[in-house]
């Protein structure tokens, strides 16, 4: 089980040693994959490529063997459903010594919609590389990850409220949410934008995604898979500092800024 520990261990890699995972390395990786669970109801079902069996790459990533996609029932949620679900394959990965960067724009998408058979009712919203980290980061990556400030997060108080968008949450007001929510600050996000918001209300974290324009393409929504990889950070730090509680969907009818959508609800219970 993914901890907070393997949230915090988590980083995106782009430079990979040539050696191939082993296949009892892949075999015990997908089978803690079967473990997932999906709390969107959206079955969510993985794929390992042999990239060069599949003809499948990416122009920024150097010696990757091995892929990782996914693909999810083009309906309701199923972005959120996805990023839920993905992430908790990036931080299985992470826990046994795997490196992977999620990928959505930067491979060639028809190549890897070929390898995994995607239907015209399916969504395919990312892939990531599977493999061992190089000991150096490529001239390239190191340009990326300065370029997308990769390496920073957005304030503590900009990102999550108390009670109503007009009053920023501070770390020391945060109490039993300040480790979940930090979980959620460490998150990966598409071109590290950092949509999520959240408002602390009466036992709830209401979750928005603040969207970014731009970012819907294709019926797609990729900030909305960032809010699911949120919620699935939240979870794990919430259940690991003893905080039981379960995901609904119960608009409370915050009023939020322009931009800014309502998506679920961590509820406290006991
Ligand atoms: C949904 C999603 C899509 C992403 N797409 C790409 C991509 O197409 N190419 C890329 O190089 N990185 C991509 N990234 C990685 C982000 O740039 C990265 O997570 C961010 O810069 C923060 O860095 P970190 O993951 O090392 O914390 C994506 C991340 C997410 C969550």
């Amino acid at each position: 089980m993914p901890t907070i520990a393997t949230i915090e261990k988590r980083v995106s890699v782009r430079t990979y040693r040539p050696e191939a995972p082993s296949k009892d390395v892949l075999n015990e990786f997908m089978s803690r994959l079967s473990a997932i669970n999906d709390p969107f109801d959206v079955p969510v079902t993985f794929h390992l490529l042999d990239a060069e069996a599949s003809h499948v790459s990416s122009p920024v990533i150097v010696g990757a063997t091995t892929y990782l996609a996914a693909k999810a029932p083009r309906r309701l949620g199923m972005e959120e459903a996805f990023g839920y679900a993905f992430e908790q394959a990036v931080l299985e990965a992470t826990d046994m010594g795997l490196s992977t960067v999620w990928l959505a724009a930067t491979i060639d998408r028809p190549a890897f919609e070929h390898a995994i058979d995607l239907g015209p009712n399916e969504v395919m919203p990312a892939v990531s590389p599977l493999g061992y980290a190089a000991d150096k980061r490529s001239l390239r990556e190191i340009a990326m990850r300065r370029g997308m400030k990769s390496d920073e997060r957005l304030p503590f108080g900009s990102l999550f409220f108390a009670g109503d968008f007009d009053h920023p949450l501070s770390e020391n007001e945060a109490g039993i949410w300040k480790t979940p929510l930090e979980m959620v600050r460490k998150a990966p996000s598409a071109t590290n934008k950092q949509p999520w918001r959240a408002v602390v209300q009466d036992g709830c974290v209401h979750f928005f995604e603040q969207k970014t324009r731009g970012y819907a393409k294709d019926g797609v929504d990729i900030q909305k898979v960032d809010l699911g990889i949120a919620l699935c950070h939240f979870e794990i730090a919430a259940t690991e500092t003893g905080c039981t509680g379960s995901l609904i969907r119960e608009d409370a009818g915050i009023t939020a800024p322009e931009g800014c959508e309502y998506i679920a609800t961590w509820k406290r219970q006991g």
